[in-house]
C-alpha cells in the first residue's frame, strides 16, 4: 500500500525527497501533555504491554507536531523479557540481579522474542491500523553492547567498570554473551518487520563508553552481522552510535542505509568522515530545544544545509528529546526544516 508521505522512507534509500524529513528521537514522551495523560493512568510497564495504548502514544507526535515519520512506542529492555530479566522502571530502568558471574549467566534464559515479547509485535500491528498509512512506522532495538551492557550495569552507569572489566578480564564470556545478544536481537528485528514496520533503528547508545580500538575488536564485528542480516529482510536500517564522534569512521565501515550522528560533531564534519555518498540522520543538540525559536530557526537551518551535500539527509535530534521541552518549540523546529 503506498504511503501518503514517503519522504523519509525516500532518503532512506537515498533518493532526496522535496523536502527534508524529520522526526525525532524519543519523539514519543513525557515532554508532551497528551502523553503525561496516560501515564497518570498507567505505569510504563504496563504501557509497552497494551497494544492499543502503544498506538495511541506513538501517534500523538504524528497529530500534534507533524513529524514525517512515527517510531514504535517501545523500549530498548522490553526483549529482557525473553531472557527472564525484569526490568524496573523508576522511570530509569533499573534490573533487580544484574548479570556478572558465570552463574548468573547461566540462568539466562534465551527465549523466543517472539512468543516472549509478542506484545511488540501487536503494538506494530495496532500502529499501522491506526496509522492508516500516512507515514512509516520504525522499529527498533538496542544494539548487542548497549543491550548486553544494561544487563550487566544493572542500569546507566558513568564509568561502566562492570560490562568493560567483563570485557578486559573474561573476553571470551563476553564474545559469547554479544553472539547470543546478536542472535536474539536478529530475531526480534525480523519479527518486526513481520509485524509491520517500515524501517528499523538500531541504538548503541552506550558506544561512547570504549575506547575506539575496544570498539572495534569487541562491538563492531557484531553490530555488524545484526544490520546485514536484518537487511536481508527488506527494509532501511538506520544505525545511531552515539557518545563517541572518534568511532564514526569505523561505525561507517558497517553498510547500514542511514547513520545517525550524535550532537557532538558538526554535520559537515560528520558527512566529511562517512562520505558524501551515504544517507546520514541527524544532529540538533536536543538541549537547544529549550532556547527560543529564533537560536533553533538558525541552528535548524544550518544544518539542514550542511546535510544537502550528504546522498541524502533525515533532520533528528543528536539524542532523544528533553522532558523540559516545550512541544511549540519542537513544532517550530519541524516546521523550519520541513519549509527549508
Ligand atoms: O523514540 C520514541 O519516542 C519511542 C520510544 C522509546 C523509548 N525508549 C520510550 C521511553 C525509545 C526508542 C526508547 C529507546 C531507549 N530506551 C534507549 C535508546 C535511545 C537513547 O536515549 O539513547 C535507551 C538507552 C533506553 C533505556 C531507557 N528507557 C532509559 C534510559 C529510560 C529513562 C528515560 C528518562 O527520560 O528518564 C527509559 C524509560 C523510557 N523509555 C521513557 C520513555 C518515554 C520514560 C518513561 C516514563 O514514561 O516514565
Amino acid at each position: 500500500m503506498a504511503l501518503q508521505n514517503d519522504s523519509f522512507l525516500q532518503a532512506c534509500r537515498g533518493v532526496r525527497p522535496a523536502h527534508t524529513p524529520v522526526w525525532m528521537m524519543r519523539q514519543a514522551g513525557r515532554y508532551l501533555p497528551e502523553y503525561r495523560a496516560i501515564r497518570a493512568k498507567v505505569s510504563f510497564n504496563e504501557l509497552c504491554r497494551t497494544p492499543e495504548l502503544c498506538a495511541e502514544v506513538t501517534l500523538q507526535p504524528i497529530d500534534i507536531l507533524g513529524v514525517d515519520a512515527a517510531i514504535l512506542f517501545s523500549d530498548i529492555l522490553v526483549v529482557f523479557d525473553a531472557l527472564g530479566v525484569p526490568v524496573i522502571f523508576d522511570p530509569a530502568p533499573r534490573i533487580e540481579s544484574p548479570v556478572r558471574t558465570a552463574a548468573d549467566v547461566a540462568r539466562l534464559r534465551w527465549g523466543d522474542p517472539r512468543e516472549d515479547v509478542a506484545y511488540v509485535y501487536g503494538a506494530i500491528r495496532a500502529c499501522k491500523a491506526a496509522l492508516a498509512d500516512r507515514v512509516p512506522l520504525i522499529g527498533f532495538c538496542g544494539a548487542p553492547f548497549t543491550t548486553l551492557s544494561y544487563l550487566v550495569e544493572g542500569g546507566g552507569s558513568k564509568t561502566f567498570e562492570h560490562v568493560k572489566g567483563l570485557i578486559f578480564r573474561e573476553p571470551v564470556v563476553f564474545a559469547g554473551l554479544m553472539e547470543k545478544m546478536t542472535d536474539l536481537l536478529i530475531t526480534y528485528l525480523k519479527g518486526q518487520v513481520d509485524a509491520g514496520v517500515d524501517a528499523l533503528q538500531v541504538f548503541d547508545s552506550w558506544a561512547g563508553a570504549l575506547a575506539p580500538e575496544d570498539y572495534r575488536e569487541h562491538v563492531l564485528p557484531h553490530l555488524h552481522r545484526l544490520v546485514t542480516e536484518v537487511q536481508t529482510a527488506g527494509v532501511p536500517v538506520i544505525l545511531f552510535a552515539r557518545g563517541n564522534a572518534n568511532i564514526l569512521a569505523d561505525v561507517a565501515t558497517i553498510p547500514a542505509d542511514v547513520l545517525g550522528i550524535d550532537w557532538s560533531i558538526g554535520m559537515d564534519r560528520a558527512i566529511d568522515v562517512v562520505g558524501a555518498e551515504r544517507v546520514v540522520q541527524g544532529n540538533l543538540d536536543p538541549t537547544l530545544l529549550l532556547s527560543n525559536k529564533a537560536l533553533i530557526e538558525r541552528r535548524a537551518r544550518a544544518i539542514v544545509e550542511s546535510g544537502r551535500r550528504a546522498k541524502a539527509h533525515i533532520f533528528n535530534l543528536g539524542h532523544g528529546i528533553s522532558k523540559h521541552t516545550d512541544p511549540a518549540l519542537a513544532k517550530h523546529m519541524i516546521q523550519v526544516v520541513q519549509s527549508a
